[in-house]
């Protein structure tokens, strides 16, 4: 494995030997793994999981790592391309991307979606812009409509718990004051699909996912046994749901336009994940969100608080899932 940019590039048996891998460091870690191997981390935007579980991941296989929060410490980075950089940017990531590289062994890059245009985010035109600039292990950690590390380690935390493989699977749309992007939805609905589950998208009018991204997720449960389907109708989606995955995400039929969003959202601050979403569902269901989440505006205390709550399990993950990412891009084996 060279890259590890979206679990869609991985045959499925390939996600299931990385998860194996996980599980096996997990039980007999290997603490010098990865002597003397260099992690460099390139974070357009905030993190506080992404970033602490990789350095934390690198640290316990035995490498190091160094972060690089352009703005803050080091130059602000421009990325648009022919930018006349008279402004705030002192250095641009064509420059700036090779130069880090040079210093590691592989590098990840967390670049959001630019949320204006659409096609451009579905196409990944800023991420794989920076992704051309260097030809070592890279890792996505979180790009326009993609966050692979994400969804391996709800993958993981779905075995963990003992999901059933074909349990369904209800992705939810969530409130949240402002449009977030849709890399996490879109990871988590790939994910599922892969996995071979039941997938149902609920969410209100006006907040469909893209047609790319719901062709690509069904491609996968083509390939899985998995199926997916649509809903706005609460009740009828989590009736007999094994799990309740919910994210905000931008209203689609919008997108850019954060006027209209607000409207189509102003009508939807019930949706919040309370205790009476479970009164249908399968009696051992459980909530998971990849967090950072808003309490009583996206999930109730009373949920995250109970026992149907996954996410502290989902985090977790991120260190076990990104440790044998590492493992297969620097080892090798
Ligand atoms: N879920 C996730 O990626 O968290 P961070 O944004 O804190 O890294």
């Amino acid at each position: 494995m060279k890259r590890f940019l979206d679990l869609a590039e991985l045959a499925r048996a390939e996600v299931l030997a990385l998860l194996e891998l996980a599980g096996r460091l997990e039980r007999q870690p290997e603490p010098r793994a990865l002597e003397g191997k260099i992690l460099g981390l390139l974070f357009m935007n905030p993190s506080l999981r992404t970033l602490a579980s990789m350095q934390a991941g690198m640290a316990r296989l035995g490498g190091s790592s160094f972060v690089i929060t352009p703005g803050q410490g080091t130059w602000q980075l421009e990325t648009r391309l022919g930018a006349v950089m008279s402004g705030a940017a002192a250095e641009h990531v064509r420059e700036g991307i090779p130069v880090l590289a040079s210093y590691c062994d592989a590098l990840g890059i967390r670049a959001f979606a630019d949320g204006r245009d659409l096609a451009a985010d579905l196409a990944e035109t800023n991420f794989n812009a920076m992704a051309a600039l260097t030809s070592k292990p890279l890792i996505n950690l979180e790009s326009a409509v993609n966050h692979p590390c994400q969804a391996l380690a709800d993958w993981k935390t779905l075995d963990d718990l003992g999901v059933a493989r074909h349990g369904r699977f209800v992705l939810s749309w969530v409130y949240h004051p402002r449009p977030l992007p849709l890399a996490v939805p879109a990871a988590a609905l790939h994910m599922a699909a892969l996995r071979g589950m039941e997938v149902v998208v609920l969410r209100p009018a006006g907040f469909a996912l893209p047609q790319a991204i719901m062709d690509k997720a069904r491609r996968a449960a083509s390939m899985s046994g998995g199926s997916i389907r649509e809903s706005d109708v609460r009740r009828e989606a989590l009736a007999g749901a094994a799990v309740i995955y919910a994210k905000e995400w931008g209203a689609t039929e919008c997108y850019g336009d954060t006027a209209a969003d607000a409207r189509l959202r102003a009508a939807h601050a019930d949706w919040c994940v309370r205790g009476d979403w479970f009164e249908h569902a399968a009696p051992e269901c459980r909530l998971m969100h990849c967090l950072p989440v808003r309490r009583n505006v996206a999930v109730a205390d009373e949920v995250l608080d109970g026992p149907r709550s996954a996410v502290l399990r989902e985090a977790y993950n991120r260190l076990t899932a990104q440790m044998a990412v590492l493992y297969r891009l620097l080892k090798g084996l």
